[in-house]
Formats: C-alpha cells, structure tokens, sequence
C-alpha cells in the first residue's frame, strides 16, 4: 500500500489496551493521516490512555458501537476512510465463560456490520485495505511440543476465541466472496502499560501493590507467549502498510513461560520495588479453581513476519516488565480510577473474594 495514498484511518477499539499504542503510534509518526478511533468505552475503554494525543490535529474521536449497523453505515457515508485496522472486541476470555452472547455480538456481528460497510467503501477506492487483528488462541491448545503457524487449523476453545475464530474468517469469506482487500494477524499475550487488570500481568501487580492474594488457575503449568505492547503495535504499522493483501500474520514474542514462573518473576521483580524482604510477594501465590476448558499452551512461530517484513521484538521480557510495573507505579491514579465502581463486582464474582 503507497503511504502517500492513505489518509483517512479508522481504528476501531482505539481506547483499549492494545489501541490505544496503536493509535498514538499512527497519530505521532503519521501526520498526513487523518485517524478517527471508533469505540464504545466499554469498561475495557478508557480515554485517558489517550490524553497525550487527544490534541493532535490528526486525530479525532467518536464514541459508538460497532454492533449497530446503522451507526457503522452512516460513519462509513460520512468518511472516506482508506483502511480500517480493527481492533474493537470483546477481549477477555473469563468473561466470555459468562456471557458469550457479548462477544458474539461485539467480535462476530460487529466485525459483519465493518465488513459491509467496507464493501461500499472498497468499491471506489483500489487502495482501501481492512486489517484485523485477531489471536493466536483461535488455534486451539498446543501439547508440550511445537508452534502455531499461519497454516495451524482452526480449532477455538473457549467462547472468547469461538468468536474472534468466526470474525476472522468472516474476514477472509469476504476477500473471497466480495474481493475485499484484507489483512489480519493473529498475536500471542500482549503486556505493558495500559492493560486493564483483569488480564494476569496488570492484575497480579495491582494485588501485589495491595498484598492481595494472587489467584493463579489449577496448577500454574499453563504457558503462554508473551509480547510487549509496543512491539504488537510495531507489528501492526508494519503489516498495514507492506503485508500483502489477503495473508495472515502470526506475531509473538518467542517468549514462552508457564504461569507460575512468570508469577515469581513478577513477584522477584515487585519485591525489589517495594523494597520487600525477598519471597515476601510470593507467600500471596494461592492456587485457585481451574478456568473451564483452560488452553495448556500458546506459543508463535513469527518466521513468517520476520522473514519476509523483517519484524522481531525489541525489547526483552525482563525490560518490558520493568518498564510495565515502572508504569503502573507512575499511573496510580489511573489504576485507581479503573479499580473502582464495576471492577469490585467482577472481581467478587470471579474471584469469590
Ligand atoms: P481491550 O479489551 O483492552 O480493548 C477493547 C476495546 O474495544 C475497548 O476500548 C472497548 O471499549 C472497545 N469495544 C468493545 N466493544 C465494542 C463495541 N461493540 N463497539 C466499539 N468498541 C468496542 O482489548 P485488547 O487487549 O486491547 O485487544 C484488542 C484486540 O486485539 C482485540 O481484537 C483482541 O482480540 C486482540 N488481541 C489481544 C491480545 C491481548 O493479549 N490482549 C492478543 C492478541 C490479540
Ligand atoms: O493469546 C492471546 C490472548 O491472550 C488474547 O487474545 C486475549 O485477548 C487475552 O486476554 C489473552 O488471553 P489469556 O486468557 O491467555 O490471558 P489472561 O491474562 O486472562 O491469562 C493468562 C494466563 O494466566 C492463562 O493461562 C490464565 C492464567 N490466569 C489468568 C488470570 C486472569 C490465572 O492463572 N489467574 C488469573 O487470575
């Protein structure tokens, strides 16, 4: 896709986690481009990830629901966007054990309603690219053993992953059917600032912070592939503008750690901070109830991308924990707002505490 050729960008899901780094990243490197990030401010929402941004003249707002198609029709008549990178999900995999029927309409009916409006757009615009991004747990579970590839089958577990499974590949019937150009990447654990903290990283040093119990599932032998936030939105820039239209791109860390060693990592780490006697954040470790149909392991082989856009993480794990927890220490105050009100009620049901 020429640079030159791009300027108005939709981002949706521009004020979650993984978003809002995408967002300020096209807003700060990309002047010419216009953004508008599209989001609901769900509770996963929250624009003061954006506050060093919200200024800039090449970026806007607007507040809406990507399951309402009349909303997603009339946005699309009134701007000409160039590409769309799609990030606006339903994004945590507990909460869709309770109420899948939301992820099913924000990740499957939300992502149909931007595929039909990028249809009409497409039409006249032979530049026009729609980038989705999507997770590598549509891949089901790994053994002890291997990668997930971009030829890996389909095979999602838990209703969160049903979904985003079902939305990619309403992504690649409509590049089949309709000739829409695509994209879509499917990416490891993300971590760093701004993550919300019902996902591990962000909710084990909140605990930490507070001396609370840290609630690690069955018996903490499950891995996953960890990737710092920045190098995922790196990742992003990079196959929007020179990925080929109608591939998938498999991004991770090579980053690979069993639950329970990533947690006394972060408590070794949270020790030192706090200027804890060492082991003091590992006695919170309490083993709780298993997640139903818990996947065993995730883990990427990023070859692909690598190879053929020269993409690899920057920094370290221990670099980017460091740089996560320094963050979280920094933003209380926002950690603070995001711990209040309907957090406490999910956190009592999840956690019976
Ligand atoms: P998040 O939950 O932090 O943010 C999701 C954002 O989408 C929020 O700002 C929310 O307000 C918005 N949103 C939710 N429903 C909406 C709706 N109906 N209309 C408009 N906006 C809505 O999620 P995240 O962790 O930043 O993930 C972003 C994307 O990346 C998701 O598609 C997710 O599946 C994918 N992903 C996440 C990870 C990860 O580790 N977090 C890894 C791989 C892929
Ligand atoms: O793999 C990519 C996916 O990673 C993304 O698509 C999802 O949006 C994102 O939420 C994440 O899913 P996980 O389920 O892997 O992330 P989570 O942080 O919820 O859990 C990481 C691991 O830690 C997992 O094995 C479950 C375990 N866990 C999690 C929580 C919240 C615990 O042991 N205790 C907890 O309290």
């Amino acid at each position: 896709m020429k640079k030159n050729t791009l300027k108005n960008i939709l981002i949706t899901g521009g004020a979650g986690f993984i978003g809002s780094h995408v967002v300020r990243q096209f807003v700060n490197k990309y002047s010419n481009y216009r953004v508008l990030n599209l989001d609901a401010l769900t509770y996963a929402g929250n624009l003061e990830n954006l506050k060093e941004i919200e200024q800039a003249p090449n970026y806007s707002f607007v507040k809406g629901d990507i399951a309402d198609a009349d909303f997603v029709n009339d946005l699309f008549s009134q701007n000409h966007f160039d590409g769309v990178i799609h990030l606006a999900a339903e994004s945590h995999v507990d909460r869709s054990i309770t109420d899948p029927v939301s992820f099913v309409r924000t990740n499957v009916l939300g992502t149909v309603n931007l595929l039909n409006a990028s249809l009409q757009v497409a039409k006249d615009n032979p530049d026009f690219l729609f980038y989705h991004i999507s997770t590598d747990e549509v891949y089901g579970s790994l053994g002890k053993e291997g990668l997930f590839t971009e030829k890996t089958a389909y095979d999602p577990n838990s209703p969160y992953s049903a979904s985003k499974a079902s939305s990619d590949h309403f992504v690649r019937a409509y590049g089949e059917t309709y000739g829409l150009p695509y994209v879509i990447s499917n990416c490891s654990n993300n971590y760093g600032p701004n993550q919300f903290p019902e996902k591990l990283i962000p909710l084990f040093i909140n605990n930490i912070i507070q001396n609370k119990a840290l609630p690690v599932y069955g018996d903490g032998n499950y891995t996953r592939d960890w990737l710092f936030v920045k190098d995922h939105a790196e990742a992003i820039d990079l196959i929007f503008h020179k990925g080929k239209k109608g591939e998938t791109y498999n991004v991770g860390g090579f980053n690979e750690w069993k639950n329970i060693d990533l947690t006394k990592l972060l408590c070794r780490l949270m020790d030192k901070k706090l200027n804890r006697q060492e082991g003091a954040s590992e006695k919170l470790i309490t083993f709780v109830k298993d997640r139903p149909g818990h996947d065993l392991r995730y883990a990427i082989d990023a070859t692909k991308i690598n190879q053929e856009l020269g993409w690899k993480p920057s920094v370290t794990f221990e670099e980017g924990l460091e740089n996560t927890i320094d963050w979280y220490f920094e933003n209380q105050e926002w950690l603070d707002h995001v711990t209040s009100g309907d957090y406490l009620e999910y956190y009592k049901k999840q956690y019976q505490a």
